[in-house]
């Protein structure tokens, strides 16, 4: 009997909104909880986002929102993506959840208390030295340094000293080699666990696991003048989201008696596979059984980045391809593990070639012709088919050959093994010619012919399911089948296609596309950002008068539930009225604002503040962290514009 199976993703940074990039790790985690459900595995499948930390926080004031309302936010579009991916996880967790805040507090404290396997004190408090950069608020690391200034201000880098905690991580590091060498703590591909093995050999400093100068993130138990550095709130995400704080039969459900992978790319490898590890180890948990390290994946040749402007978004992806086959498109452009490269360019000829020629046809064909030759109804299985026992054989061996694939990470060659039973089938039909049969009038040969074909379909819907579930569940819709025998059993179970099912076919489920008319997935290139503000910060009057600023008057205000900061207010601008949402809650009552006459920018893009849409933004003054609305100073109607 197999363990229970529970894989994460990484929690996304909410800085930026979701890429394809990300979604390929979602969709390949996906992927792989889907599988071993087919399998008989009970499997939990765990994403979420990563929102502490300088980064989120300044990403929030360039926005002028406090970091709770930004991530809210944000976190919205990457619900939106893995939705529209047909991403379906079991829990999302949030580094911001009251949930997840008391799990880590509760695992710093166990830190705090522990000690190294050579008896010294595996948090001790220290200093911490560095280049420090005001405008980011962050210690600098030699990257972000270009002589001697940080290379997003510009400005020099200072010399800081910072109180600190930090984690003893050398008397781990032996322990963590000797589980990687022996194959407790599987890392994989071969090619990253070498990886890790040279940083072992290397040796690793301490690393500090608190933060004096940063507000934003989770106070220490054992001393609230510091946060948790970002990665010891985030990687304890594995275990708060399965109750590692609040539910110690989940937790030891998923944790101790499953078998845990975890997937990423590259960029991530040292903290999963060292820090991770050794903290675990320190709180007294076990390691993960998987790392499963995939490449970095480069969009038309060049490296996926916003500057680049070659950022996929996965709607766009769904819009022009359909959730399934940008599913089988992106998961099967290269191996799973290797570095590759999004060719969009060959995803139509692959969608054409794959998808809608060798199992679109095979489906149209299978089901259309047991429409004209059969009544409609599956017909009944026969013994003496040409070719039947070959197929027979291959079909038998194919789920366990394609598990086999999934089980060590092959997701290319999972769907390879399952093509090629297509292909098979396809050059099946063509030599047993059930249309010749038809005409000779041999109906039964035709029904014995089109059963083995069906049945064969019947088991690449159930190999397939995992990575284009809709589409899957259309066609076994088609052949009158239901998510019952949905199973990597039945897969195995010839016969399992019963007759007499009715056959409902109306369209083909893969339709070709035509290159002329698949636009680009790229969104087209902005137009370049022509300069707006001069090095002393004056800008040019064309550029302020895009600004439309209006005169508004509140009519009513109420605070927004669950969010102490925010008011949501109905104002009239004089032609209309509209609904904003804004963070002056701490500064007026509600029954104060009502009836001021305010100056708002009415052409802000809208926004989605706690689920409560806002168009437009108030202005107000701010000094030492108080507000003032900006109000007109005589009596000017609603609508009024300012300049
Ligand atoms: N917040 C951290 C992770 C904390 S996990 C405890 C973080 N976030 S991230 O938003 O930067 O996500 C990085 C991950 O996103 C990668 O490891 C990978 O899973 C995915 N990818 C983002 N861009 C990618 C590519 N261009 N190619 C492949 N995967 C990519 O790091």
């Amino acid at each position: 009997m197999l363990k229970n199976f529970y894989v994460s993703t990484p929690i996304y940074y909410v800085n930026d909104k979701p890429h394809i990039g990300h979604g390929y790790t979602s969709i390949a985690a996906d992927f792989f909880a889907r599988f071993n459900r087919l399998a008989g595995r009970e499997a939990f499948f765990l994403t979420g986002t990563d929102e502490h930390g300088t980064k989120v926080a300044n990403a929030a004031e360039a926005k002028g929102m406090d970091p709770r309302t930004f991530c809210d936010g944000v976190v919205t579009h990457f619900v939106e993506a893995w939705k529209s991916l047909g991403v379906d996880y079991n829990y999302f967790v949030r580094t911001t959840d009251a949930r997840h805040e008391k799990a880590i507090q509760k695992l710093l404290t166990v830190l705090n208390e522990a000690k190294t396997p050579d008896g010294r004190d595996a948090i001790y408090p220290g200093v911490y030295e560095g280049l420090y950069c005001t405008g980011c608020e962050k210690f600098l690391t030699e990257g972000e340094i270009v002589d001697g200034n940080c290379s997003i201000h510009k400005t020099p880098a200072q010399h800081l000293t910072e109180r600190n905690y930090f984690f003893r991580l050398e008397p781990y590091l032996p322990i963590i080699k000797e589980k990687v060498e022996n194959n407790e703590l599987v890392i994989l591909p071969d090619e990253r666990r070498r990886e890790v093995l040279g940083l072992l050999r290397m040796g690793l400093p301490d690393f500090s696991i608190s933060r004096e100068s940063v507000t934003w993130g989770i106070k220490l138990p054992f001393d609230p003048s510091q946060v948790a550095y970002v990665w010891v709130d985030a990687l304890p995400n594995y275990i708060s989201a399965i109750g590692y704080g609040d539910d110690p039969e989940m937790f030891e459900k998923w944790w101790a008696n499953a078998e845990v992978v975890h997937l990423m790319a590259k960029d991530i490898l040292k903290f999963h596979c060292l820090y991770w590890p050794a903290m675990l180890m320190a709180a007294g948990l076990k390691c993960p059984d998987k790392i499963f390290i995939h490449g970095y994946a480069t969009v038309n040749g060049e490296k996926m980045g916003k500057s680049a402007g070659n950022q996929i978004d996965p709607h766009r992806m769904t819009e022009i391809y359909g959730v399934d086959a940008t599913r089988y498109l992106l998961l099967n452009q290269y191996p799973f593990g290797a570095d590759g490269d999004i060719k969009e360019t060959e995803f139509v000829a692959r969608y054409n070639s794959d998808l809608a020629n060798d199992l679109g046809n095979l489906v149209s064909r299978v089901a259309k012709m047991i429409n004209q030759y059969c009544h409609g109804r599956i017909p009944e299985p026969r013994a003496n088919v040409v070719g039947k026992k070959e197929m027979m054989s291959m079909a038998e061996d194919l789920p366990d050959e394609v598990f086999d694939h999934v089980r060590n990470f092959r997701i290319t060659d999972a769907i390879s093994s399952t093509w090629n039973m297509i292909r098979a089938t396809n050059r099946f039909l063509e030599n047993a010619a059930p249309w010749k049969l038809a005409k000779e009038g041999d109906m039964e040969a035709v029904g014995g012919v089109l059963y083995t074909a069906a049945e064969l379909v019947r088991v690449v819907t159930i190999l397939l399911y995992p990575i284009m579930p809709e589409k899957m569940r259309e066609v076994r819709k088609i052949f009158g089948l239901d998510d019952s025998t949905l199973t990597l059993d039945s897969a195995r179970t010839w016969f399992d296609l019963p007759h007499g099912n009715m056959v409902t076919f109306k369209t083909s489920v893969f339709p070709r596309l035509d290159a002329d008319k698949v636009p680009s997935l790229v969104a087209p290139p902005r137009e370049p950002e022509t300069e707006t503000v001069d090095e002393i910060g004056l800008v040019t009057y064309d550029h302020f008068a895009k600004m439309r600023l209006r005169v508004a008057e509140v009519i009513s205000a109420e605070k927004v539930k669950g969010a102490d900061k925010l008011l949501r207010l109905q104002i009239d601008l004089g032609s209309e009225k509209r609904q904003i949402v804004a963070g002056i809650a701490q500064h007026y009552a509600p029954e104060i604002i009502v009836g001021k006459k305010i100056v708002v920018v009415a052409n802000l893009e809208p926004a989605t503040i706690r689920g409560i849409e806002s168009r437009g933004m108030l202005l107000a003054a701010q000094k030492d962290g108080q507000l003032t609305l900006v109000t007109v100073d005589k009596d000017i109607p609603a609508g009024a514009s300012v300049s």
